[in-house]
């Protein structure tokens, strides 16, 4: 098979399950998560099935984004092709915590972090036969506020999480209509420590409703590897089944408004830094 893939968030419940079924299907893989630790044992685990898997590991925090550039300049220089990456790493905060740079934590380990992924591995993702980028999300409805999109002024945690999803709707549709082939992928309810913040009560609703990351993994395995998916583009995906994203997400003067508006978070950061 010999494709490359890179998932980001592979110590977690979905990105580890599908590391493992991609690689018992020949994939060599490139694993980001930021916990050394969790990532050396989802190798293990990796190894134990698959002897022969040819798998790196990247431990980079996405809050971080000087960090998560300097990872994706490592990975474009190492992998001429990149058959598909899987933008899959989430975080849930109950609170408005900030990075080191100043920006509300979940809008840029969610959105800003991939964004700035993929802008580095543009030509090498474009320049790839057959190539996909994968956004896993979820059929948010929360639309993005452009005048306060850090919740400067007002914050909720589970809004501000559900625009982070509508981010990941709204930057994969982008990218299918900027030259990638992209689609946005949901996974349905899964077991998994994503919601570990939150209150209890969302915690048992969600736990009882959801089902297990294996059946997941097979259907983001299939999408990531089946030549199908690179011959269509910009779909919503619950596993395998084609479902409709929500008017907002498919609307492209909001793709390009937060686009336009990510870009210029990155410039930013980046002439900061200079
Ligand atoms: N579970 C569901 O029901 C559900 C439903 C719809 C959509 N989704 C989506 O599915 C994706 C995977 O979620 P999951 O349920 O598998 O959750 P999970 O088990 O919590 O996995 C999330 C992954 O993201 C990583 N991550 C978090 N913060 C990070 C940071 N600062 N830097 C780098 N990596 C970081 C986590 O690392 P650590 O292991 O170190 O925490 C973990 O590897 C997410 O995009 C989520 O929104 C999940």
């Amino acid at each position: 098979m010999n494709q490359t893939v890179l998932i980001t968030g592979a110590t977690g419940a979905i990105g580890s399950a599908t590391a493992r079924s991609l690689a018992r299907q020949g994939c060599q893989l490139i694993l980001l998560a930021r916990n050394q630790e969790k990532l050396e044992e989802v190798k293990g685990q990796i190894r134990q099935e698959t002897p022969a898997a040819e798998v790196k590991t990247l431990v980079v925090d996405f809050a971080e984004l000087h960090a998560v550039k300097n990872a994706a300049l490592n990975i474009q220089k190492d992998h001429p092709e990149l058959h598909a990456v899987i933008h899959n790493a989430a975080i849930f905060k109950s609170s408005r915590t900030l990075t080191s740079d100043g920006l509300e934590t979940m809008f840029t380990v969610n959105h800003l972090a991939p964004f700035m992924l993929t802008k580095v591995l543009f030509e090498t993702i474009q320049q790839t036969r057959g190539s996909r980028i994968l956004t896993v999300t979820a059929p948010s409805t929360t639309q993005i506020n452009f005048q306060d999109p850090m919740g400067e002024q007002r914050f909720n945690a589970l809004n501000a999480f559900g625009a982070t999803k509508m981010a990941n709707l709204l930057f994969a549709f982008k990218l299918g209509r900027a030259g990638l082939t992209s689609h946005a992928l949901h996974p349905g309810l899964v077991r998994s420590e994503l919601l570990r913040e939150a209150n209890p009560f969302l915690q048992i609703v969600t736990f009882l409703a959801s089902g297990s990351p294996e059946k997941v993994a097979q259907a983001f395995s299939e999408v990531t590897l089946q030549p199908k998916y690179a011959q269509s583009n910009g779909q919503f995906w619950h596993l395998t089944k084609p479902i409709q994203a929500p008017a907002y997400a498919r609307d492209p003067r909001n793709q390009d408004e937060l686009w336009d508006l990510s870009l210029k978070w990155i410039n930013t950061l980046e002439a900061r830094r200079r």
